[in-house]
């Protein structure tokens, strides 16, 4: 089958690889009709090169057909159709329980500390095939396999592996007041859906980027936006705009690879320039991300309000203004998101003949799997108008 390989720091291609077989009763192999590029595939793309291997399949937001199940699956069969989260989760350990998927402790990638193993994520996450593939091999998908009806295009359901479920806790997470106001960082996919779920819910939600086109999409769902490259201090301008407040929730939808830390690139960048083994020892130990966003999160935010980081972090030793944080009294949530925890919420929110969270505008590009290696690159250039990218197998 083919599949986007990864071969080195901004170099995947589309290869021939081996087909995947069943190995375990939980598992089932599905042919995927359509596979997203996200946001996290650009960390890898670039920063986490120390943890990737040249061979690695990328890709964790795909849906597609069940070809094949395992003897211990029962919920689908052959022929149902199917999206695929992008943790791997059992379903039946004391995280699970807990709705903590992303902690499956079935599948914690305890080698390196880290929490569930999820879909072609990197050695830090189990260094499981992804689903930029014709077929995947789906672990544990006797509990994570999401049914969806037949009818309706890809695209209303594709955002459940990760894109809604990841952007509805970021909402959660954020604690937004009724009738409340949250301010977005980063108007990505995340960001964007994010936005239009505290919409939804009835929030004043405040928009940031640096991108002409995702700032003008967030407008069109009702999103007040700042382009942060007109500004040279966004959290003055948002405490302007509340009162003098800051906005009683911020959300976080950027992450460690934000623009505007010249410094911190640098040595990320230096960081791939080093030997494995080296670079993720450093890494690990005392790694820093760029703050930027993080820092200015905490500057919007009221006093007494919550930041929901919903934007990855791998640093091990980043600084942060303790006193400003324990002065202005403030809440941090973050963590990956927990999939299955949140589908039923918002499966009846897609499934409808409306489109309350707009998920028909979002995908900006469809491209065939032959032509992953451009969406990788124009997504992660944000050039063409990029702004989520969908490649159908
Ligand atoms: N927690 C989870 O489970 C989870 C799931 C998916 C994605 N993510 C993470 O969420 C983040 C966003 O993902 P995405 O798919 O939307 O990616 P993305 O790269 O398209 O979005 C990031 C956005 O941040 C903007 N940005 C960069 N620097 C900025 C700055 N200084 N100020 C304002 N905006 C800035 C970029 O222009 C871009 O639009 C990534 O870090 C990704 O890894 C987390
Ligand atoms: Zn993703
Ligand atoms: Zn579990």
């Amino acid at each position: 089958m083919k599949a986007m390989v990864w071969h080195g720091r901004r170099d995947v291609r589309c290869d021939a690889v081996p087909d995947p077989t069943l190995r375990e009763p939980t598992d089932a192999i599905v042919r995927i009709t359509t596979t997203a590029i996200c946001g996290s595939d650009l960390h890898l793309y670039e920063v986490l090169e120390p943890f990737m291997e040249p061979g690695d399949i990328l890709g964790h937001e795909p849906m597609g057909i069940v070809e094949e199940v395992g003897a211990d699956v029962t919920h689908v069969r052959a022929g149902d159709r199917v999206v695929v989260p992008f943790n791997i989760a059992c379903g039946r350990c004391f995280m699970c329980d807990r709705g903590l998927y992303s902690q499956c402790e079935t599948t914690q990638v305890r080698e390196h500390g880290c929490g569930a193993a999820l879909l072609g994520y990197s050695k830090l996450y189990g260094q499981v095939p992804g689903g930029q593939a014709e077929y995947l091999r789906v672990p544990q998908a006797h509990f994570g396999l999401i049914k969806v009806p037949k009818g309706p295009p890809d695209e209303r359901f594709i955002y459940l592996a990760d894109v809604l479920p990841t952007a509805w806790q970021a909402v959660e997470y954020a604690a937004i007041p009724d009738g409340g106001s949250v301010a977005v960082y980063g108007l990505g996919p995340i960001g964007q859906m994010a936005a239009r779920i505290a919409r939804y819910r009835g929030a004043r939600v405040i928009g940031v980027d640096i991108v002409p086109e995702r700032l003008a999409m967030a407008r069109r769902h009702g999103v007040e936006t700042i382009d942060a490259n007109e500004h040279d201090d966004v959290p003055a301008v948002i405490r302007d705009m509340t009162d003098g407040r800051g906005t009683d929730s911020v959300i976080d939808a950027v992450g460690m690879e934000a623009h505007g830390a010249p410094t911190v690139k640098a040595m990320q960048t230096l960081t791939g320039m080093l030997p494995d083994s080296i670079a993720q020892t450093l890494f690990q130990k005392a790694g820093v991300d760029r703050l930027t966003v993080l820092l200015e999160a905490i500057d919007t935010v009221r006093r007494g309000g919550t930041i929901s980081i919903s934007g990855v972090y791998g640093g091990a030793m980043d600084p942060l203004p303790m006193l400003k944080l324990f002065d202005k009294q403030i809440q941090i949530r973050m963590g990956q998101a927990n999939v299955k925890r949140w589908v039923d919420d918002i499966m009846p929110l897609v499934s409808g003949e409306s489109d309350p969270l707009g998920v028909d505008d979002l995908a900006t590009h469809h491209l065939p799997l032959e032509q992953g290696p451009h969406g990788y690159e124009i997504f992660q250039r944000k050039q063409d108008g990029a702004i989520k990218v969908l490649l159908h197998p």
